[in-house]
């Protein structure tokens, strides 16, 4: 169909994709979503698999470098990341300027654009602001090092506690536990919570990467692209679901409110958090993984009451609207019964996440086109000043 676009101009009626649903907009060798197939994969593996077997630093790794790690390789990286987990004094005193009213992915945000502003050889001309491949992979790796101590000091502030410095003995999940808790965590709590950043670590053109690539895309630096993904995750339609689960359990209380609970949503229209997908549509493929680490939670902390109310709002949604859950769902529920507050939620997700956001920008730094899609007018038609 044609259509007028100014006085006597036609032109073929552009195909709007709103939202980019279903564009592809280029090729990545990071991970595979296939949702007819109902798999993800990282660099080629599944992601149940490595959830499994793998350490999240061997995921960082893999994600990162395409292979997995070998037992020396691991141990380097291992000893590099531990290098750089402490919080440094500036950007204590940033976050310590956070109204503590304020969310904590906005807390997040500014304390990476401060580990940014601090990097020496980040801004430079902006000719090469965006750094080479090595100097951003050593700036992913102190990144993914340092957000531990970011989201385990903004948990505790907000509950009246002082910073607790990282352990050196401690692998990654364990000693982001400890940062946050001050007690080391029981094994079964590690292995879920392990699993839980591996799944959310990386899932292709997102919302969130794709706003990294953006930014990338203009030759900006690391640390832009970051902080604008950390933007971008925040919003609850992307990441900010995992919080939502958690304010709707609390809403409805218990397995036995739920029907009513979904009567009423439904006749308001509410979007149930944690169910939908752009992408799958019959189910996520990460949702068994982080429900066996969910029931592994509900069994040691005995709460079979959270598993019971997830199972009944689960299943009733699905009947009546076959929508099925996404990561979230699960992953929120297990980590308010680690011990999390709900408004950690969201910066737990940017802390595996930024292993995904910096490969993705690394790979787009590598084959660069500036990213700058059309759209179509219409606003009014030409007009002029009155004078
Ligand atoms: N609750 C109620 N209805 C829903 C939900 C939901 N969670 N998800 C989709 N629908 C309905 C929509 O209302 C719409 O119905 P309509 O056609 O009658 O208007 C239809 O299903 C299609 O939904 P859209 O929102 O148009 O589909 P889209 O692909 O854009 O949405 C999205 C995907 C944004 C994730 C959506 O499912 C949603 O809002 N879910 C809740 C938020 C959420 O859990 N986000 C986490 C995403 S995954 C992650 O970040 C790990």
């Amino acid at each position: 169909r044609r259509v007028e676009v100014h006085e006597g101009v036609t032109m073929t009626e552009p195909d709007i994709k709103k939202g980019l649903a279903g564009v592809v907009v280029d090729t990545t060798a990071i991970s595979k979503v296939n949702p007819e197939t109902n798999s993800l994969l990282y660099r080629g593996y599944p992601v149940q698999e490595l959830a499994d077997t793998q350490s999240f630093e061997a995921v960082a790794y893999l994600l990162w470098n395409g292979e997995l790690p070998t037992g020396d390789e691991l141990a380097a990286f291992r000893l590099e990341e531990r290098k750089h987990r402490a919080l440094a004094d500036n950007v204590k005193a940033a976050i310590d300027l956070v109204p503590l009213e304020a969310h904590p992915m906005d807390e997040v945000r500014t304390a990476v654009s401060l580990i940014g502003a601090s990097d020496p050889e980040a801004g430079g001309s902006v000719l090469d602001a965006g750094g080479s491949p090595e100097q951003n992979l050593a700036r992913s790796i102190r990144l993914f090092a340092a957000l531990p101590a970011i989201v385990a000091y903004g948990q505790r502030r907000r509950r009246g506690q002082e910073l607790i410095a990282p352990r050196d003995d401690l692998d990654y999940s364990a000693n982001f536990l400890w940062m946050t808790f001050g007690e080391e965590a029981d094994d079964v709590v590690v292995d879920a919570f392990n699993r839980s950043m591996i799944l959310y670590a990386e899932h292709s053109f997102n919302a969130s990467t794709f706003t990294a690539r953006v930014i990338t895309s203009t030759l900006s630096d690391i640390y832009s692209a970051v902080v604008g993904a950390i933007g971008a995750l925040k919003g609850p339609l992307h990441g900010g679901a995992n919080e939502a689960v958690l304010h709707i359990f609390t809403e409805i209380g218990s397995a036995d409110a739920v029907e009513a609970w979904l009567d009423k949503a439904l006749a308001e229209k509410r979007k149930i958090m944690g169910f939908g997908h752009r992408v799958y549509k019959n189910g996520d493929s990460r949702v068994p993984t982080m429900k066996a680490a969910l029931d592994t939670l509900v069994a040691h902390y005995g709460r079979e009451d959270v598993a019971a109310l997830y199972d009944a709002l689960e299943s009733q949604f699905v009947e009546r609207k076959g929508i099925h859950p996404n990561l979230d769902y699960p992953s929120g529920p297990a980590y308010s019964l680690i011990g999390f507050d709900t408004l950690t939620f969201t910066p737990l997700f940017v802390a595996a996440r930024v292993t995904g956001w910096t490969a993705h920008v690394i790979e787009q730094a590598g084959a660069n086109a500036l990213i700058r899609p059309l759209s179509h007018y219409d606003g009014p038609d030409e007009r002029h000043v009155a004078r």
